[in-house]
C-alpha cells in the first residue's frame, strides 16, 4: 500500500515518525508531507528520515520542472492519513480549502483519508468540530475516536483527544486497509528463547529476540485472526490485540502450547526452544570452586514431536537454523514433526542472524520441495508464510469435494 502520512500542527506531530517507520515496517511504501504549523513541532528532516525520502510542505509544493504536488502525490498514493490532525486541518478539508497541503492533497483526489485527530478534549467535543467530522465521514473519509489521555498543553491534565500511540494507529489502519484473509481463523505462535535454570541466578538459553515470531503473531492479527502468541523471555512488549502468553522453561512452553492446540487453525513454531535443561536445577547458587565443574543435562521436551499425534486441522508450521546439509536435515525434521512445511536459514548468513529486522529463508515441505527466498523483512516473511497456510487450506477444500 502506498501510504502519506501527513502531520497538521499539534504536539503529537513528534510521533509522526514514529509512525512512519512502523507503517514501513508494516510493508508499506511511505511519504511524508506537512504543514507549516506542523514543522514548529517536528523536524522537517526527522520526517525526511523516517519516510526515506523528501517531505511535501509548502516550500516543496510546486517544483522548478512544473510538477504540482498535490497532484502528483494525491495520484501515487492509495491513502493519506493525517497524525496529528487539528480541529483546523478537520476544518480546512471539510470546507475543501485546499490553502494548505493536507486540503490540497485532499481536494485533489486522493483516494482514501484516514484521520487520527488530537487535540483538547472541549475542542474535540464542540459542535462545529463534530460537524467537520460528520461531514468528512459522509464522504467516505475514516476519522478514528482519539484516545483518552494526558493532554500536551500546560495545565489541561487528561481527558478526551490525546492522539493514540502509533502501535494502536498502524493496529486500526492494518484492519482498515489490509486483506482479512484470515478472519474467523485461530492462530497460535511461539517465539523467543526459552530460558532452562541452572541454580536460582544461572540459566541455559539463546539469543533469540523473538522478531520473527511477533512478526507472524501480528501479520496475522492484521490479517483477521484470532492469535494467541506463546513468547520465552524477550524484551519485546505484549502486542496490542493479540492474548500473549510469557513463559521461561521449554516445559511451560509446552503447557502453554497444549493448552490451545486442539482449538487452533495454524501453529508457527518459531521460538527457539533450548535442547538441554539442568538434570537437577540446584536450589542454591553454585559455587565457583575449582577450576572445571562438569554439568548433568538432559533433554527439554520436543515441543512439536509431543503435540504431533493431536494433529487434526492444525497446518503445523517449524523453523530449522542449519549450519551444514540445510535442506536434507530440514525436510527430515519436517517430516518427523508431521509439519505442513519448515522455514530454514542459516545463522552464518549475511540478513538472517539472531535478532536483526530482516530474515532469508527457504521454505521446504516434507517431501523435499524447496523455495529459496531472497533476504526480506521478518514482517514479510511473515505474510509468506500465512500465504502459504491459506495455499494448504484452499487446496485441502479442493481435495474435499
Ligand atoms: O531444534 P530443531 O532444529 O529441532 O527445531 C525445529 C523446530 O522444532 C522449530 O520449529 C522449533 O521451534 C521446534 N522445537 C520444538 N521443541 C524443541 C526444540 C525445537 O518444538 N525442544
Amino acid at each position: 500500500m502506498r501510504v502519506i502520512v501527513a502531520a497538521s500542527g499539534g504536539v503529537a506531530a513528534l510521533k509522526t515518525p514514529s509512525l512512519l517507520r512502523r507503517l514501513a515496517g508494516a510493508g508499506h511504501e511511505v511519504r511524508a508531507a506537512a504543514t507549516d504549523d506542523a514543522l514548529h513541532f517536528v523536524t522537517k528532516l526527522s520526517l525526511a528520515v523516517a519516510a526515506g525520502g523528501e517531505v511535501f510542505d509548502r516550500a516543496a509544493w510546486f517544483r522548478p520542472d512544473g510538477e504540482a504536488r498535490h497532484l502528483s502525490w494525491a495520484r501515487w498514493a492509495d491513502v493519506l492519513v493525517v497524525a496529528p490532525a487539528t480541529a483546523d486541518a478537520l476544518s480546512s478539508a471539510a470546507t475543501a480549502r485546499a490553502d494548505d497541503v493536507i486540503s490540497a492533497l485532499i481536494v485533489a483526489g486522493t483516494p482514501r483519508v484516514v484521520w487520527v485527530p488530537a487535540m483538547n478534549t472541549a475542542m474535540w467535543h464542540h459542535p462545529l468540530v463534530q460537524e467537520n467530522v460528520r461531514t468528512l465521514r459522509a464522504v467516505g473519509h475514516h476519522v478514528l475516536e482519539p484516545a483518552d489521555g494526558l493532554l500536551a498543553a500546560k495545565g489541561e491534565g487528561s481527558g478526551v483527544g490525546r492522539m493514540p500511540e502509533p502501535e494502536e494507529i498502524a493496529l486500526h489502519l492494518a484492519g482498515l486497509l489490509g486483506p482479512r484473509d484470515l478472519a474467523g481463523r485461530r492462530v497460535l505462535v511461539s517465539a523467543g528463547p526459552t530460558r532452562e535454570p541452572l541454580d536460582p541466578v544461572r540459566y541455559l538459553s539463546n539469543p533469540s529476540s523473538g522478531k520473527m515470531g511477533f512478526a507472524v503473531a501480528e501479520a496475522a492479527r492484521d490479517r483477521g485472526a484470532g492469535v494467541t502468541l506463546v513468547t520465552g523471555p524477550v524484551t519485546l512488549a505484549d502486542p496490542v490485540g493479540i492474548a500473549t502468553v510469557r513463559v521461561e522453561r521449554a516445559e511451560e512452553m509446552l503447557a502453554a502450547l497444549s493448552a490451545h492446540f486442539d482449538a487452533t487453525d495454524l501453529v508457527v513454531m518459531s521460538a527457539a526452544v533450548a535442547d538441554w535443561q539442568a538434570a537437577e536445577i540446584a536450589s542454591e547458587k553454585k559455587a565457583k570452586g575449582g577450576e572445571r565443574q562438569t554439568l548433568e543435562l538432559v533433554r527439554t521436551p520436543d515441543i512439536l514431536l509431543t503435540l504431533a499425534p493431536r494433529k487434526r486441522q492444525q497446518v503445523v508450521v517449524g523453523f530449522a537454523m542449519e549450519t551444514h546439509q540445510g535442506v536434507e536435515r530440514a525436510a527430515d525434521k519436517a517430516r518427523r514433526k508431521q509439519l505442513d512445511f519448515i522455514l530454514l536459514n542459516y545463522p552464518t548468513r549475511e540478513g538472517s542472524a539472531f535478532g536483526g529486522d530482516d530474515n532469508q529463508v527457504t521454505f521446504v515441505t516434507p517431501e523435499g520441495r524447496v523455495d529459496e527466498l531472497p533476504r526480506m523483512s521478518k514482517r514479510a516473511v511473515a505474510e509468506q508464510i500465512l500465504d502459504r497456510a491459506l495455499g494448504i487450506w484452499a487446496s485441502r477444500a479442493e481435495h474435499a469435494e
